[in-house]
């Protein structure tokens, strides 16, 4: 049987076994370029910095684990969008702290990285394809800089329906909420579907909902049409009682570095 490449909560992509591989060593290969130019551009020593989630940003964070151990950088704080990049910064021993901490320097984060979903010509984004979405919204909202990190696959010119758009949400009444985000007028046309799988890292198959690092489940709200609105779309879904976090992160970006065929670009 064909393999298919998992990209996240809202795309699966059958691909022959030999085209599936080739094309998943090009796109790591592109993620990895991104990764390490946003670390080498904008990671200085002494500050305190956001760790993303999810394949592009761990490499990332893999170079700062590197640069560290080579002494290039020293006396880096950094704080990790989730429990896998937890576990990953640990392994290379990159100090790391939460914002809950009492020391003010702590309270602010000089640059995050992170990688994104689907990226509209505003530089408004969808993520939260592994599941990682409010850890990485606050984080990223506390960071004087938020340098996204993508391949070029990622750009589109409307945000939905290149890749459905998740929602965190309490467990209790969990079926009300997902009728509740089908019925909000700025999600027109938006089929939500409850995240199964062993774990929110990624869409598989399963029976049981998906749980995330927070101990709560995942819709993917998946749209044929572009959403028209998307700060509109973030509003409504906030004032929704049920919904903890969504995947619109709107207005946050400061700068995205794209990896493509004929090499990397950044905007603005
Ligand atoms: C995790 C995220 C990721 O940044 C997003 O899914 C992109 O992941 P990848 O780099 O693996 O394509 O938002 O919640």
């Amino acid at each position: 049987a064909s393999p298919s490449v998992v990209l996240g909560g809202g795309v699966r992509l059958g691909v022959s076994s030999r085209a599936g591989l080739a094309l998943m060593a090009t796109q790591d290969e592109l993620k990895k370029q991104v990764g390490y130019k946003a670390v080498d551009d904008y990671v200085k020593s002494g500050m305190v910095v956001g760790l993303g989630t999810g394949s592009t940003a761990a490499f990332a964070v893999e170079r700062v684990g590197q640069l560290l151990k080579e002494g290039k950088l020293t006396d880096i704080v950094a704080i990790p969008t989730s429990v896998r990049t937890k576990e990953q910064a640990e392994e290379l021993g990159i100090p790391l702290t939460t914002l809950g901490t009492p020391e003010s320097r702590f309270s602010k984060i000089d640059v995050a990285i992170d990688g994104a979903d689907a990226v509209d010509p505003q530089l408004n984004l969808i993520k939260g394809g592994g599941g990682a979405l409010f850890r990485e919204k606050i984080v990223e909202e506390c960071a004087d800089k938020f340098i996204v990190i993508v391949d070029d696959s990622k750009m589109c010119d409307g945000l939905g329906p290149s890749f459905a758009l998740p929602v965190e949400i309490a467990p209790f009444c969990w079926e009300h909420t997902m009728r509740a985000i089908a019925e909000l007028p700025s999600l027109k046309g938006g089929k939500p579907q409850l995240r199964l799988g062993s774990s929110a890292n990624n869409a598989v198959d399963g029976k049981d909902p998906a749980v995330t690092d927070n101990g709560l489940y995942i819709v993917d709200v998946f749209f044929d049409t572009p959403i028209a609105d998307a700060p509109k779309a973030a509003a409504e879904l906030k004032g929704l009682c049920g919904v903890f976090e969504h995947g619109l992160f709107c207005g946050m970006t400061t700068s995205v570095i794209i990896a493509g065929k004929d090499g990397i670009s950044q905007k603005p």
